[in-house]
């Protein structure tokens, strides 16, 4: 039997991400989650990423690997990552939110985070939070695997 890990990150963007740079990260990432089975989301805002990443472990690991080393972003900070009974979204090869760069538009995002709504500061407790408000809560539907940007 497969063994189902997820990895939760955040990290830094090196540069600011447009629409245009967004899609094409997630173009990308979407074709090569579905050939190794990986599934996810991804969350970017103010300079900041937050992603899940679930599948085979080692698949995880890989990517997870790859994912460190690329130079789009810095100061990647694993949160989590350890053993799932099932995946939270395997409806996405990687999710985004439709809103797309907005994601403070969300409702009741801010107050959901209040004042530590910076990515890169979630520690495991709000990163939890964070993966069941998307997983299964009230910003599920929010997640697109198509048009990822209104602009
Ligand atoms: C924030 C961020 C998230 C990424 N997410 C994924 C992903 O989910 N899947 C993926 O294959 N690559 C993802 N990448 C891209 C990888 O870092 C890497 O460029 C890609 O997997 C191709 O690997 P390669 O250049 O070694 O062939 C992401 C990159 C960044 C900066």
């Amino acid at each position: 039997m497969t063994h189902l890990t997820h990895c939760i990150y955040a990290s830094a963007a090196s540069e600011p991400f447009d629409a245009a740079a967004l899609r094409e990260l997630l173009d990308a990432s979407r074709v090569l989650n579905e050939r190794a089975g990986i599934t996810g989301m991804l969350l970017y805002a103010d300079g900041s990423f937050f992603q899940v990443i679930e599948g085979p472990a080692e698949a995880v690991s890989e990517l997870f690997a790859r994912i460190v080393a690329d130079r789009r972003h810095d100061h990647v900070t694993r949160i989590i990552e350890e053993p799932i009974p099932r995946r939270s979204f395997g409806n996405w090869s990687m999710g985004f939110p439709s809103e797309g760069l907005e994601l403070s538009q969300l409702a009741g995002f801010n107050d959901f985070f209040g004042s530590a709504a910076c990515l890169t500061r979630l520690d495991a407790g709000r990163a939890r939070k964070l993966l069941a408000a998307f997983g299964a809560g009230r910003w599920r539907h929010r997640l697109s695997d198509f048009a990822p940007l209104a602009a």
